[in-house]
């Protein structure tokens, strides 16, 4: 599937270079590829494409400070002896 427009990157292309150079930077891999973005248009997908264990590592990096903040969240004493009020 061609990926940029203006250079005719298709994504095979992108992700064997980007294997070969060992970079996941879409404006890194074009340029390996002769072919510098111009437009810009296509990066963020390419970025997206190149970088699929960076999303999960994020998702996983928000759902553990999501508990984090849950663990850490505190009873407040005006609330429990509220409870033991109406018990
Ligand atoms: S579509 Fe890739 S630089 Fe324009």
């Amino acid at each position: 599937m061609i990926v940029c427009l203006c250079n005719g990157h298709n994504d095979r292309d992108i992700r064997a270079k980007a294997e070969e150079i060992g970079s996941t930077c879409p404006v890194t891999v074009y340029s390996a590829l002769q072919g510098p973005p111009r437009c810009g248009r296509c990066l963020d997908y390419a970025g997206q494409m190149l970088c699929p264990m960076d999303r999960e590592r994020s998702a996983e990096a928000a759902a553990s400070d999501s508990r984090t903040a849950v663990a850490s969240v505190q009873p407040m004493p005006v609330a429990d002896a509220r409870r033991a009020a109406l018990a």
